[in-house]
C-alpha cells in the first residue's frame, strides 16, 4: 500500500474507532468521552513522535527508518485529534464563549491547553515542503514546540481530565513513558 494512503488509513481508522467506542459505551457519557477519547488519543500519538528516534536507535531495521521518515505526516494527525477535542470542548462545553474558558475555576489549565494547541498549530501549518525550505534552520528550532506542548498537556490531562485522568495506574504509566521519553531525548542529545 502506498506510504501516504497507509497513514491516512491509519489516522481515519483510530477517529472511527473512536466514535464507535463512543457509541457502544453509555449515551449519557458519549459525549465526554469523544472529548477525552480524542484529547487522550492526541496526546499519546504526540508521544509516540517523539519516542520514535528512540526506537529507531534501538531497534535499526527498516520499519524505524519508515517511522523516522513519516513523523511529519503523523503530526498532522495529531493536530488533526487535538484540532477534533478542541471544536467539541468549545461546541458542547463553552458554546463557543472564550469568556467561559477565563471564568472556569480550571482556567489556567484549560489557558495551558489552548497554548499547547497553538503550538501544535503553527508546526502543523509549517509541516510542509514549502515551509521548511523558506525556515531554513529555525523550521528545526519551531519542531521544538512539540516537548513544551507535551508538557503542558500533561499538566492539563491530569489537571482537568474526567475519564483517563481519572485512572491512577493510565496516568502513572502515562507520566513514566512521557517523561523518561523526554529525559533520554534530552540525555542522549538526539539532532533527529
Ligand atoms: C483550547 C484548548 C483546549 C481546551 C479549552 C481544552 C479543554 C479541555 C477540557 C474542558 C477537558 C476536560 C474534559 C475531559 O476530560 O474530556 C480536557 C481534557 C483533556 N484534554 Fe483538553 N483542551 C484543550 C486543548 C487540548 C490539547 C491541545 C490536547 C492534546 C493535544 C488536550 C488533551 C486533553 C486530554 C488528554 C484531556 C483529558 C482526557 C481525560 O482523561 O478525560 N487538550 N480538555
Amino acid at each position: 500500500m502506498n506510504r501516504r494512503i497507509l497513514w491516512h488509513a491509519i489516522g481515519v481508522g483510530l477517529i472511527c474507532a473512536i466514535l464507535l467506542a463512543g457509541a457502544l459505551g453509555e449515551p449519557k457519557r458519549q459525549i465526554l468521552f469523544y472529548v477525552s477519547g480524542f484529547g487522550f488519543l492526541a496526546l499519546l500519538s504526540l508521544i509516540f513522535i517523539i519516542s520514535i528516534p528512540l526506537l529507531a536507535r534501538a531497534w535499526k531495521s527498516p520499519h524505524a527508518e519508515m517511522l523516522l521518515a513519516n513523523r511529519r505526516q503523523m503530526g498532522i494527525y495529531s493536530f488533526v485529534f487535538a484540532l477534533i477535542h478542541v471544536i467539541l470542548v468549545f461546541n458542547f462545553f463553552f458554546a463557543w464563549d472564550a469568556g467561559k474558558i477565563l471564568a472556569n475555576p480550571n482556567s489556567l489549565f484549560l489557558i495551558m491547553g489552548a497554548a499547547a494547541f497553538l503550538m501544535l498549530a503553527l508546526m502543523a501549518a509549517s509541516s510542509n515542503d514549502f515551509s521548511m525550505k523558506a525556515l531554513g534552520r529555525n523550521w528545526k528550532y519551531l519542531q521544538y514546540l512539540i516537548y513544551s506542548a507535551i508538557l503542558l498537556i500533561l499538566v492539563h490531562f491530569i489537571a482537568v481530565g474526567k475519564i483517563f485522568a481519572q485512572n491512577t495506574v493510565i496516568v502513572a504509566i502515562l507520566l513514566l513513558v512521557a517523561l523518561a521519553v523526554l529525559a533520554l531525548r534530552f540525555i542522549l542529545k538526539q539532532p533527529k
